[in-house]
């Protein structure tokens, strides 16, 4: 079963030059998976929450690229919530892990790198049902 203390925050590389800095994401080295997929959210309007939802097997790794943002983490028992405001911290999520992105500064980017590609059937977008599969029940 997914916890949501499996669900770390880790730093990743970063190169630093007096012209800026760069950080390199390597799938199966900075993320325990082969990356599928990235994607990004962007121009995200003031209060608006993101997510709301889980994967049946999607891992992922959560990247505030620019800005800040909060994430809601709920394994279906137990709860809580990370701050990323760093383009150099990741939090990597395993599967089966109900999530909602708040808070959102202004100009905030998330930056996701996914280990499937887009596929709806892999969504959980139903809480009790999320809650219930989680639980074995
Ligand atoms: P969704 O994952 O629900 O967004 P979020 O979790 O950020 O709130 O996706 C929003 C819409 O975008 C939904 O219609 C599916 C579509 N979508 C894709 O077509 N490809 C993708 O890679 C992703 C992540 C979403």
């Amino acid at each position: 079963m997914s916890s949501v203390f499996n669900c770390s925050v880790m730093e990743l590389p970063r190169i630093q030059s007096p012209s800026g800095n760069l950080t390199p994401v390597y799938g199966n080295t900075q993320v325990p998976f082969d990356i599928a997929r990235i994607y990004y959210l962007y121009d995200i309007p003031g209060g608006e929450t993101r997510g709301g939802h889980a994967h049946r097997n999607l891992q992922q790794l959560i990247v505030a690229a620019s800005g800040s943002f909060d994430v809601l983490l709920d394994d279906g028992v137990n709860r809580k919530v990370v701050h990323l405001n760093r383009p150099y911290f990741g939090l990597y999520m395993p599967n089966m892990i109900w999530r909602e992105l708040i808070n959102f500064s202004s100009g905030g980017i998330c930056l996701v790198l996914a280990s499937e590609v887009y596929d709806e059937s892999d969504y959980l977008r139903e809480y009790q049902e999320f809650k219930q599969l989680a639980r074995g029940i």
